[in-house]
């Protein structure tokens, strides 16, 4: 079963909607050519029907930041899976760590979020990652495996075998300290096991993502790795031509077992 690469760009609180729009139109310029990699952005909710317009005829999908798990109701703020699926989201990013440390995200509330995503018809790139204090006392496994199982929970292997997860590990955020290739393949190959334990099909199906300072001058080293199957970028793809390089990085091939 061939598993296509995906590299999705996490924007961020950063852009403007005209900003925003700027920005995919270079993007679209420069990638219109890639068939063999599906490519998402993640702009902040302020420009996401702007752009779903903007790369409507292109290869580029949408992606939200962050959804809540109720529906509709009294939550001041929120929003949920089913107006991001009505603006033209594809994709949704759960649990990002920076939701787990900034805006009380826990393991209870990323698997809701999960299945919400799922339910509203959305893909979630579901993130998990350790922190440094919890590599240095080696327990990177652990947290790494326990933040799957939390996200996983319940859900039936047909639904499971849609999920896209991403590994980031927190150390490794904005930080230009990018995992090396073999920490980064460690820790997805125990990833790929897990879920192979839970369902074999999913486990040959779900995209790998790794996140955490990809830049277009990493990113072929760290694609090569077999359980590495596409990337999840902030800094970088704030910029169309750094954005554009990791694509490229990754469409050289189609990924497959
Ligand atoms: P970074 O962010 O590429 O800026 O390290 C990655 C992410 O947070 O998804």
């Amino acid at each position: 079963m061939a598993r296509r690469p995906l590299i999705a760009g996490n924007w961020k609180m950063h852009k403007t909607v005209a900003e925003a729009l700027a920005l995919v139109r270079d993007l679209k310029r420069l990638v219109a050519q890639v068939r063999d990699c599906d490519i998402a952005v993640a702009p902040p909710y302020t420009a996401l029907f702007p752009v779903a317009k903007a790369i409507e005829d292109s290869n580029l999908r949408l992606a939200a930041q962050e959804l809540f798990y109720e529906n509709k109701g009294a939550f001041t703020g929120a929003v949920c899976g089913p107006m991001l699926e009505e603006v033209g989201c594809h994709y949704v990013i759960v649990a990002h760590s920076e939701r787990r440390q900034l805006f009380g995200e826990t393991l209870v509330t990323s698997g809701k979020r999960v299945k919400a995503a799922f339910a509203a018809g959305l893909t979630p790139i579901f993130c998990i990652g350790e922190t440094l204090a919890e590599r240095q006392a080696n327990d990177t496994m652990k947290i790494v495996a326990a933040q799957l199982d939390a996200g996983i929970e319940g859900l039936p292997a047909a639904t499971l075998r849609r999920l896209v997860v991403a590994y980031e590990p927190v150390w490794a955020i904005g930080t230009g300290v990018v995992a090396t290739p073999q920490q980064a393949q460690e820790v997805h190959q125990m990833i790929r096991e897990r879920l192979r334990a839970r369902d074999p099909e999913a486990a040959a199906t779900i995209p790998l993502l790794y996140g955490g300072s990809v830049k277009a001058d990493n990113a072929k080293e760290l694609l090569a790795q077999t359980d590495i199957d596409g990337a999840l970028v902030g800094g970088a793809s704030l910029d169309a031509e750094s954005f554009a390089g990791i694509v490229k990085a990754a469409s050289v091939r189609t990924r497959g077992q």
